[in-house]
């Protein structure tokens, strides 16, 4: 490719000659002022002097000398003092009125070289006519042109590749001039002359658009391959494009590559990745989709690295008829790469909007769930009879926004109000007429699925017939009015509520119940629940073993609090004697921080902190847009299936090693039909998904021996933890992988969210689950579950649930995992699946054993 070396055509390396009249010298003097070391002034004075030597000789030779010094004082200062970057800026531009000819396909022809030398000599001209632009122009070069995809009218586009020398400091000066480039500016004076002469080959081109912005410097590095490839979507209507050597090696290190894709006039290029996995940062290896032809900054589709699943629609469609696929890889890790197929639709065929009538109906941003087109405009006209009023409701949303609520990108408008975001809560919007317009719009760069949306006609005098109205419009059943729970999700239903004896009242007027106060969760929405529940005074820092100490003592390096608390959610760690609220270290030293493990600083001397963090690590990036509670490939690679051999799953459990399994005692307590206690009797089924379904990445394993939890009860259910050993190990992957486990000490707060998987029933007394189901519950605080399950709880415990009810792990889902998303991003076993109150009950949490409890019986055992 020719982005590293550009070439400058034979007419733009005449750049300099400007530079040297009277004006730009000035110019310069003043541009060099600016940002030159003091020293330069002596440099001028002696140059100075040397004038005095020409003292005496005619006039004519004395202001040529002038002139010649002047010259030679700006290459000295040019050459010797400015500090330049080469920069590279790339560019597109519309060329009205010129007819497509197929030789513009290909960069040899000379139709090709013709029009590229009048669309660099265009340029020189306007950049000519721009501060800061003209002094530091270097060349351009034309890459490609592409037929427009407009109308009747013949247009070209032609992109570019421009070369500055662009002295430090002044980066920013000659990009704003660049990207503020006005065609109807600088040179467009061709316009006259191009009617009045109507040649085909005249130097002045009519310009219609121009884009320009800096090319993303991540591309300028990779310095082994470099190359284009081409496509005419015509010619070969679909294809694919695959990552050098996929799938069977890994793409090259040190490689840009770029696929262009053409599709015929009147159509747009459509390119869906059937397979995706990348290095995960996108700082070191990287796919980007244009809405160009060449890497334009504002017309950026979307940037892609890591890995995706093959659930999660990864399918984009241009706005016009060219769009540019590309790769860059750095010298590190090589990983798989992609594959992806293209094809053109016709432009029509994307229309959206339109006429919808009726009582409900339905309707959503084009493509939806893959992406909109950039630049996309829609109109939906909704009318419902006469004398009814509208109501619009979001189901799903996935705008990109670029700032806070303000919707400047993409957004969708009903009733002038823009809506934009990613799956935020469903938004109801009423409109008080039987008609109403919604607007749906895209700008030109990153996209997103977009939205789906229904409507309703509703008699203005009876909003929600048998219901209530919330304030955000949703309808709810008048049962739900004060009872505690944010039905309507936006709370309306809990306002203005009279609060009983057995509620909290809350500071903004919400009702919760007594049992939740000072329960570290924020269940009044404004903390008023949790507020004043520290016994220590203002000022005073409450430590987790409840004593007070200064606010001021708090993270100063010295403990203050007995149990060192108050270095505990530091920047830096101390060395304390060991105890329950220190972290102890593998040389057995104990440290303050909380949580330090696999947090990214090297909080332990010998780094054991941060020692063994690759587990729990979910390979892929997960779909948001996941129907219902279904989990994906990979989503929850500890998760296992233990069956009864030749017979049905009974339990879940977890991976932590490549040998080891952590379940639930109960799971393994024999009862008068089988001995579940033996190794035998198991079949453990690794990396699967779905019940029965088994695929190259699905492991099945005999189990060599069983280690029930010698305190097991199994009537309290206290210490339900086992532990089964595999007969042989496991090779790990992608779907196959340990969930790391927590240190004795480290904290799960009440109030976290933790996710539950599982194929147990999804409902109590209901069937069990084919697909491997997740669901989000949070950490219950122990008084208030001691309280709602009337004293079962022991300290190995640990509950968490959704306490209105509704979500829980049930039956069959005992002695898997209780995921906790740490802020590394590694994933912790936080808990193991034991027992509950029927499933998913209002007030009645899930109780799971508490792994931190077992940490050193793990190690004794296993050696993990
Ligand atoms: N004991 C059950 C089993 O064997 C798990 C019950 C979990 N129940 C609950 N409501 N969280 O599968």
């Amino acid at each position: 490719m020719h982005i590293h070396k550009p070439r400058c055509s034979v007419t733009d390396s005449l750049n300099s000659g400007k530079k040297f009249t009277p004006k730009t010298l000035e110019d310069d003097c003043d541009n060099t002022d600016a940002f030159l070391p003091a020293a330069d002034a002596t440099e001028v004075e002696k140059q100075k002097g040397c004038k005095t030597l020409y003292v005496g000789i005619g006039l004519m030779v004395f202001s040529a000398v002038i002139v010649v010094t002047t010259v030679l004082l700006v290459r000295h200062f040019h050459t010797r003092r400015e500090v330049q970057l080469k920069k590279f800026y790339i560019g597109s531009m519309s060329l009205a009125n010129q007819r497509f000819v197929d030789a513009y396909d290909n960069p040899d022809s000379q139709e090709f070289k013709e029009l590229g030398q009048q669309v660099s000599q265009k340029l020189k001209a306007m950049y000519f006519k721009m501060k800061y632009l003209e002094d530091y122009f270097v060349g351009s070069t034309v890459q490609a042109f592409s037929e427009g995809n407009g109308g009747s009218e013949d247009t070209v586009v032609a992109y570019y590749l421009s070369e500055f020398d662009v002295p430090i400091g002044l980066e920013s000066e000659v990009e704003a001039s660049l990207t503020s480039m006005d065609p109807m500016e600088g040179g467009q004076q061709g316009r006259m002359g191009r009617i009045s002469k109507g040649s085909e080959f005249s130097s002045s081109l009519l310009i219609n658009n121009i884009m320009c912005g800096a090319l993303d410097p991540r591309m300028t590095k990779a310095k082994n391959a470099s190359q284009t490839y081409t496509y005419h979507i015509s010619k070969t209507p679909t294809g694919t494009i695959e990552s050098p050597g996929f799938p069977n090696s890994p793409y090259p290190p040190n490689t840009y590559l770029e696929w262009r894709l053409l599709a015929e006039r009147g159509h747009r290029v459509q390119l869906e990745f059937e397979s995706f996995n990348l290095e995960d940062d996108c700082q070191e290896d990287f796919v980007m989709v244009y809405d160009s032809l060449v890497p334009l900054e504002q017309r950026v589709i979307t940037e892609k690295c890591g890995l995706y699943s093959r659930k999660e629609p990864l399918s984009f469609v241009s706005s016009g008829n060219v769009m540019l696929l590309m790769l860059v890889t750095n010298e590190k890790k090589s990983f798989p790469g992609f594959r992806a197929r293209f094809s053109q639709v016709p432009l029509q065929s994307q229309d959206c909007g339109g006429k919808l009538t009726g009582l409900t109906g339905t309707f959503k941003s084009p493509n939806y769930p893959s992406c909109y087109p950039p630049l996309v405009k829609c109109v939906w006209n909704i009318e419902v009879p006469a004398g009814m009023s509208i109501r619009v409701k979001f189901n799903k949303l996935f705008i990109p926004e670029t700032s806070k609520n303000s919707c400047l990108k993409d957004y969708v408008e009903v009733n002038n109000e823009k809506i934009c975001g990613i799956n935020r809560d469903i938004t109801v919007i009423t409109i008080p007429d039987h008609t109403t317009v919604v607007n749906f719009n895209s700008d030109m760069s990153y996209v997103d699925s977009g939205f789906t949306a229904d409507f309703e006609a509703f008699l203005p005098t009876d909003p929600c017939p048998g219901k209530i109205a919330c304030a955000n419009n949703l309808c709810i059943s008048s049962l739900l009015k004060c009872n505690g729970w944010n039905d309507c999700r936006d709370n309306s239903d809990e306002k203005n509520c009279t609060c009983s004896s057995d509620q909290i009242h809350c500071g903004n007027g919400l009702c919760q119940p007594k049992l939740w106060l000072c329960d570290k969760v924020n269940d009044c929405g404004d903390n008023s629940d949790e507020k004043n529940c520290d016994n220590c005074p203002l000022g005073q820092f409450s430590c987790r073993n409840g004593g007070c100490v200064s606010d001021k003592l708090k993270c100063d390096g010295r403990v203050d609090c007995l149990d060192g608390s108050d270095e505990s959610k530091c920047p830096r760690t101390v060395v304390l004697p060991c105890s329950g609220y220190t972290y102890m270290c593998k040389n057995m030293q104990c440290i303050s921080k909380l949580n330090p493990e696999c947090d990214g600083d090297e909080d332990c001397e010998d780094g054991s902190d941060e020692a063994s963090c690759q587990c729990g690590k979910q390979p892929y990036r997960h779909s948001r847009i996941v129907g219902g509670q279904g989990s994906e490939e990979g989503e929850w690679p500890w998760q296992v299936s233990l069956q009864r051999r030749g017979s049905e799953h009974i339990c879940g459990a977890s991976i932590i090693s490549d040998r080891w399994l952590v379940t639930a005692a109960h799971c393994v307590q024999d009862d008068e039909d089988v001995q579940y206690s033996k190794p035998y009797v198991w079949e453990a089924q690794l990396g699967l998904l779905v019940q029965g379904q088994f695929n190259k990445w699905t492991v099945k394993k005999n189990l060599k021996q069983i280690i029930q939890h010698i305190g097991y009860n199994r009537d309290s259910y206290d210490n339900d933890i086992a532990l089964m050993e595999l007969d042989t190990p496991v090779t790990l992957n992608q779907n196959i992988w340990p969930i790391c486990l927590p240190s004795a000490t480290h904290d799960f707060p009440a109030g976290k969210e933790v996710w539950i998987t599982g194929w147990g029933d999804t409902r109590e007394s209901g069937f069990a689950a084919q697909l491997l189901q997740k669901a989000a519950v949070r950490i219950i605080n122990s008084t208030v579950c001691e309280a709602l399950m009337t004293g079962r709880t022991t300290s190995n415990m640990m509950c968490a649930g959704v306490l209105q009810g509704g979500v829980d792990a049930c039956q069959g889902d005992s002695g898997g995992p209780l995921s906790s998303i740490e802020a590394s991003g590694n994933i912790f076993l936080a808990g193991v699946v034991s027992w509950g109150d029927g499933c998913a009950r209002r007030n009645k949490p899930g109780i799971y054993t508490r792994v931190t409890k077992y940490r050193e019986w793990i190690r004794q055992n296993t050696g993990v």
